[in-house]
């Protein structure tokens, strides 16, 4: 594994290389411990470097066998080389060459999963950020863009699949059982981009006319068996490329386009060009093994990696501080798609949620950093939630701020001016400045400036004088080496709601500039005086969440209660209730801390029972809307000192509260939702799947009675039904007959299924309670767990240290020693996803004492290992910093 060495990277240190490498063709002969790579790289010195100027080629973990220059085998006094470079001295005068380059690999034994691996039996590469180096010594930096061509030969029996980018050019059989495919893609790509797979794969064809008339073939690789789950993918992908052409005029421009499944993956998956690789978790999906929830996932990834063609391969990347280029820009874009294909509402409410879980404890801890970082140790630990989610939220601000029609000229010239480039922020933000006329240099703050913005607000009106006043102030708090904080510019997005629940007419506004129902906040402080208001009206505010922010606004709790039902921004209506969720919890925590028991607030609980019953909402909004903050969430709002004991009872109390009021009630609406005789996974049908499980939850609690869920766990037709029964059973009635009969039924079930016995492991992970420390171990004996396999690791362990709050914070450190030594484990196989995993410890900070202590404690153990890789040194060295 690449060990850490303390090297740090910066933005400012940017420089081109002194050598191009135009054209790039590489040789595979796959043997599963014995792969030889032959790598011949037509090199060009640029213009004005040195003749005298070395070759110095990145590496990680190779072995060189063979090299050559211009077809001469090159002395060994003429270079030096180690596992990780390869430097080459005294290059020809002209300074155009070809170099021959020989490393042999050994793919089995690759765990982690970086370069190129095995998984099941199948050969497979993943290359971003840095993986191409541990292919061959390479320029391997997202500048360096080559023409590739790709030679694979296997044996046709263990491998009659060869794939790579582009499209195919040749291929034929070979003496001894062997054969070979050539692959040319025209696209000049950085080496990130690269990707081969090739094994004894299944698949589904279809096909693509596109917008001018091209054909393309569109293939998905899954293992045999499988291929009636990808029908789903298909399907997706079909439909992405459609909205693509539409949405931002975009066409595919190869003749095929392949997708490939594997187990064994560190993240969702990859765009290479033309050769998607993806997790089989998002793709493979049938009523029977896959959640709503896995479809919409599925949908929402296949997409992204098909977007990417257009913003993040026909553009790329100068350099990976520029990440969220294509990374916040292409997550946009695939939420937009997602927004189009289901409810807007009801999408833009499920991002909002993931945002601040995900998102804003990252900005408000340890690891916090902009979206376009200026430094990093460990590249690999900036693919984040501030990268892709914040980075989504900065380029949806800017569609805001512009509005559809400029922000859609503004895309145009960057892809007009930048096609077939590595391009910057600066160069992006120029296309939407020179295409609107405005300046963005204050906006550009949300790229450069970690933290997440707050607005406290006061609000007064004058009956009289008709006049309402909005008193708004800025801060953006200090983040680890960012003490002093710029002024930015926040497009707020308002309405002030009348008595009869429309949004009041404004006529003239004063203190600050208002558009289309957006304030745009700039300066510390905006008194904005909105005139000819007769009424007192409700302020809304942060409609649609226009900005990645906080408010401290007191508003009172029935003007709340006024917006949860009737704001017409469908967002701000969840907000409404949401923040009134949130108040109570609070107050809830507050109270058991104390040892006082306090009553919720019977306008409140009755509003639960209302908007459950609302047939004017969908009823996957209803859905939202009735799950309450998760203890996570309430332990952010209250920041410090948190007791997850307490959180989570006070979670419980509400949910048994509005359970209790609305018991017949939500019982009958359980019981209406039932009965669809055809399985369908389009968004109305698991909306109402979704209801029904957020019903079936309270009416178990409320009556304290396993049988509801035993019952449709026992008569599910489909695997949304069945999880979710099988959650509250494992949950709410841990260690009842009906508890273990369930799932003792699912596993035996889907024993040769570990995608599914992977939400098996999720569910009892996630366990309440101090005693799933154990469970989580004893699981990770069971014959389905390996700790070489990311999804089985993120199932059982990553989901026990992030979503359980009581399980996982055990007040006597168990499961943060547990955790520490797992960690410690995998890392050594898989640096990337132990160092993933680690993160989990970010917000120890805001714990009790006692907690805080033992979880201090944990990271140290880590710390003190020697030799960590810089994936896991990096993400410890910042969390205890
Ligand atoms: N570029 C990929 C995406 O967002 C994600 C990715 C980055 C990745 N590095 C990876 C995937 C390493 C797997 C392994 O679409
Ligand atoms: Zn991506």
């Amino acid at each position: 594994m690449r060990r850490d060495t303390g090297q740090i990277f910066r933005l400012e240190d940017y420089r081109p290389t002194d050598f191009l490498i135009p054209e790039l063709k590489l040789d595979f002969v796959l043997s599963p411990d014995a792969t030889k790579v032959t790598a011949e790289l037509t090199v060009e010195r640029r213009e004005g470097v040195a003749e005298d100027a070395p070759l110095v080629l990145d590496g990680d973990e190779l072995r060189l066998t063979e090299l050559l220059l211009d077809g001469e085998a090159l002395p060994v006094e003429r270079y030096e080389v180690s596992p990780d470079r390869l430097t080459i001295g005294a290059l020809p005068k002209n300074g155009k060459f070809r170099l021959t380059i020989v490393t042999e690999l050994n793919p089995a034994d690759n765990e982690a999963l970086m370069g190129l691996y095995r998984s099941s039996d199948v050969y497979c590469t993943q290359c971003e950020a840095e993986g191409f180096r541990r292919i061959t010594y390479f320029l391997d930096r997202p500048d360096m863009l080559s023409v590739y061509t790709v030679r694979i030969e296997a044996g046709r029996g263990q491998a009659p699949i060869l794939l790579s980018n582009g499209n195919l050019v040749e291929s034929g059989e070979l003496d001894g059982g062997r054969h070979y495919a050539v692959w040319h893609d025209p696209f000049p790509k950085p080496s990130y981009l690269f990707a081969l797979v090739a094994g004894d794969l299944g698949s589904i064809k279809d096909g693509f006319t596109t917008a001018s008339g091209k054909k393309v073939e569109l293939g998905i690789y899954v293992e045999h068996g499988k291929e009636a789950r990808a029908a789903y993918a298909m399907d997706a992908l079909k439909r992405s490329m459609k909205w693509d052409e539409e949405v931002f005029g975009r066409e595919y421009d190869l003749d095929v386009f392949n997708i490939v499944a594997v187990s064994d993956f560190n993240m969702g998956a990859m765009e290479n060009k033309g050769l998607n690789i993806f997790n089989d978790k998002y793709v493979l999906a049938d009523e029977d093994t896959a959640t709503d929830v896995d479809f919409a996932n599925i949908e929402a990834i296949i997409a992204h990696e098909y977007f990417h063609n257009w913003t993040g391969n026909r553009i790329t990347c100068r350099d990976w501080f520029q990440l969220c280029l294509k990374e916040g820009l292409t997550v946009y874009r695939d939420h937009e798609f997602s927004a189009d294909q289901r409810s807007r509402a009801v999408k833009r409410i499920a991002e909002v949620r993931t945002l601040r879980a995900q998102q804003f404890p990252e900005d408000q801890g340890p690891l916090a950093h902009p979206v376009r970082p200026r430094r990093y140790r460990e590249i690999n630990n900036f693919y984040t939630a501030t990268v892709y989610e914040k980075g989504s939220e900065v380029a949806r601000m800017i569609r805001t701020i512009l509005g559809g029609e400029l922000f859609r000229q503004g895309m145009n010239l960057y892809f007009e001016r930048h096609d077939g480039e590595a391009a910057t922020i600066e160069d992006f933000l120029k296309a939407f400045e020179d295409a609107s006329g405005r300046d963005l240099s204050q906006f550009a703050l949300w790229y450069h400036q970690a933290g997440t913005p707050n607005l406290t607000i006061t609000t007064s009106h004058d009956k009289a004088a008709k006049e309402f006043v909005m008193e708004i102030e800025q801060s953006v708090p200090p983040t680890p080496s960012e003490s002093r904080k710029r002024l930015m510019h926040i497009p707020l997005s308002f309405g002030l709601v009348g008595k009869d629940g429309n949004d009041i007419e404004v006529g003239a506004v004063d203190g600050a500039t208002v558009e289309d129902g957006v304030l745009h906040v700039r300066k510390r402080k905006h008194t904005v005086r909105f005139e000819g208001v007769a009424e007192r009206p409700v302020v809304s505010l942060n409609r649609g969440f226009s900005a990645p922010i906080t408010l401290s606004f007191a508003q009172k709790p029935q003007d709340l209660l006024f917006l949860a039902r009737h704001d017409g921004d469908l967002f701000s209506r969840w907000q409404a209730l949401n923040t009134l969720f949130t108040e109570a919890l609070i107050k809830a925590f507050r109270g058991i801390r104390g040892q006082k028991t306090s009553e919720f607030d019977p306008a409140l609980v009755e509003q639960a029972g209302l908007t459950a019953a609302d047939g004017e909402l969908e009823p996957a909004y209803r859905a939202l809307a009735l799950t309450l903050p998760s203890e996570a969430d309430i332990a952010r709002e209250i920041g410090s000192n948190i007791d997850p004991d307490a959180t989570f009872a006070a979670r419980e109390a509400l949910s048994i509260a509005i359970g209790k009021a609305h018991g017949e009630k939500f019982s009958s609406l359980y019981r209406e939702l039932d009965g669809c005789a055809s399985f369908n996974p389009d968004a109305a049908s698991a909306g109402r799947r979704a209801l029904r499980n957020v019903l079936l939850d309270y009416v178990s609690v409320a009556g304290d009675d396993p049988e509801p869920a035993a019952r449709q766990f026992a008569g599910a037709t489909n695997m949304t039904d069945r999880a979710a029964a099988l959650m509250i059973l494992a949950h709410r009635f841990a260690g009842s007959t009906e508890a273990k009969q369930a799932l003792a039924d699912f596993e035996e079930r889907y024993s040769d299924n570990p995608l599914v016995l992977d939400k098996w492991f999720q569910i009892q992970a996630t366990a309440p309670g101090a005693g799933t420390v154990d469970v989580v171990r004893s699981l990770m004996s069971h014959k389905a767990f390996s700790l070489a396999n990311p999804n089985r690791v993120r199932s059982l362990i990553g989901t026990f240290a992030t979503a359980n709050q009581t399980g996982f914070n055990r007040a006597d450190g168990e499961g943060y020693r547990f955790f520490a030594e797992i960690v410690l484990a995998v890392e050594k196989r898989n640096p990337q996803v132990a160092a993933r995993l680690a993160t989990a410890l970010r917000s120890w900070r805001s714990l009790e004492p006692v907690r805080q202590a033992a979880a201090r404690e944990a990271l140290l153990s880590i710390a003190a290992q020697p030799d960590l890789s810089s994936d896991l040194r990096d993400i410890v060295e910042r969390t205890l910093a």
